[in-house]
């Protein structure tokens, strides 16, 4: 009688092939992985084997993006992240922002934060002039906090910021503007109204002189941000918004370098001749 031939044992990929690439990274951890780390980093995996196998990079090339984003590291510190703005002009930042915030029952959209938030900027009763370097155009902005079935949230709090006419934030040019310049708290009435007077934003430049920089030039894009207020909109009890004011007649407002612009959030500024005149009304959900 024949000898029945035993099969071969099942070959476990253990060694690295072009191939097989993604299986055998990914099999490389162990039973007591984090399961959210493990999911991020297998599909980090897959996606950028698969980024490699379509572009098929250079030796050179490899290194000369080890080096950019050894340089963009290097260029970080506590008033500079190069890596937001890096994750901010491949749209990623904007991508992850509205994942997060997926609008169902109509209020305001939500846009990128940036980098020139300051927490603790100075608390003004509503009329307040945050203007401090009496530059640009006078603009007075107005307008309501209310919830989803436009009942007023009183004592919602505004905190706002935008750069000078010359497009910079007052903290990129500590000792040029005055301190908080172009930013301040604001607080809702018990009609949820809030007002302000600032100056007509223009648009600006990110911080173009960095890897960041070199890249946009690279692929011939423009580093500009269409002009706009941000804000930060909370109360208690809902959701927190952070959002933007965009002027509708900015050159720039279809290729921000950020990716920031929603249709929603383009607002109508009126010209009063010695000034600008905005309303706004700021919807948010329950928390
Ligand atoms: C800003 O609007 O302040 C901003 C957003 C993203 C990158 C740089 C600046
Ligand atoms: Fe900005």
């Amino acid at each position: 009688m024949a000898l029945k031939k035993k099969p071969a044992p099942k070959k476990t990929e253990v060694y690295f092939s072009e191939k097989k690439s993604v299986e055998v990274v990914q099999k490389r951890s162990g039973p007591k992985a984090n399961k959210r780390v493990k999911f991020l980093v297998d599909s980090l995996v897959k996606h950028m084997h698969a980024f490699i196998k379509e572009t098929e990079p250079t030796l050179d090339e490899w290194m000369a993006g080890i080096q950019f984003l050894t340089k963009t590291g290097h260029l970080s510190n506590d008033w500079r992240q190069e890596f937001i703005l890096l994750s901010d002009t491949l749209g990623i930042s904007m991508l992850v922002e509205t994942i997060n915030n997926r609008k169902t029952t109509g209020e305001t959209e939500s846009t990128v934060l940036g980098p020139f938030h300051v927490s603790n900027a100075p608390r003004y009763p509503n009329g307040a002039n945050i203007c401090l370097d009496g530059k640009g155009e006078p603009l007075l902005v107005s307008g309501t906090v209310h919830n989803v079935k436009a009942k007023p949230i009183a004592g919602a709090t505004l905190d706002v910021w935008q750069t000078n006419e010359d497009g910079f934030y007052d903290v990129q040019q500590k000792g040029i503007q005055p301190d908080n310049n172009l930013r301040g708290v604001f607080t809702a009435d018990e009609k949820g109204r809030f007002n302000f007077k600032s100056a007509y934003p223009r648009f600006y430049p990110i911080p173009y002189d960095g890897t960041v920089g070199d890249m946009l030039k690279a692929l011939d894009r423009n580093p500009n941000r269409p002009a706009h207020i941000h804000f930060i909109v909370s109360a208690p009890g809902y959701k927190p918004v952070t959002t933007h004011l965009f002027t509708p007649d900015c050159p720039w407002l279809k290729e921000d370098a950020v990716f920031g612009v929603k249709e929603s959030l383009i607002a109508d500024f009126k010209n009063k001749g010695d000034h600008w005149e905005v309303e706004w009304d700021f919807v948010l959900s329950k928390a």
